[in-house]
């Protein structure tokens, strides 16, 4: 097989989904400044999301398997490493990552980035996107 003909890059795209609650909140600030910033995800009793979650991996495929990353490999990490630590739980509470990190989307976005960039090929680029309602996402790298 002359691999030449098959250099080209594509974008492997898993989609998986988790429930979880949190609150957001500035300790510094006072209730009412709270409550005007973060409106509902300021309950004090939290509140839950219906996240989906986009995890994109961008490299050339592999001439020998036609893969950039077997998705299955790919959704047993998210699996591992996300959804088992996130899912059904109290992001403020039962996260390590998020005892002092306000649990908005950017900043879930950005610890799933964290923990799965190391465990994926370094030469594949890694993109997240969340969404925390079906009409507001983001998507980390910028
Ligand atoms: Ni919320």
């Amino acid at each position: 097989m002359n691999e030449n003909l098959f250099k080209y890059k594509t974008t492997v795209i898993r989609r998986e989904h988790f429930n979880a609650a949190h609150r957001l909140e500035n300790s510094a600030w006072d209730g009412s400044r709270n409550r005007d910033v973060f409106g509902k995800c300021n309950n004090v009793n939290y509140h839950g999301h219906n996240y989906e979650l986009e995890v994109m991996v961008t490299g050339f495929v592999d001439p020998l398997t036609g893969f950039v990353m077997d998705a299955k490999v790919l959704s047993d990490l998210i699996n591992s490493e996300v959804l088992d630590k996130f899912d059904h739980q109290n992001l403020n509470v039962d996260v390590e990552e998020f005892q002092d990190l306000n649990p908005t989307a950017e900043n879930i976005a950005f610890v799933i980035y964290s923990i799965l960039r190391s465990k994926i090929n370094s030469n594949h680029d890694l993109k997240i996107r969340l969404y925390e309602t079906p009409r507001n996402y983001v998507e980390y790298p910028a």
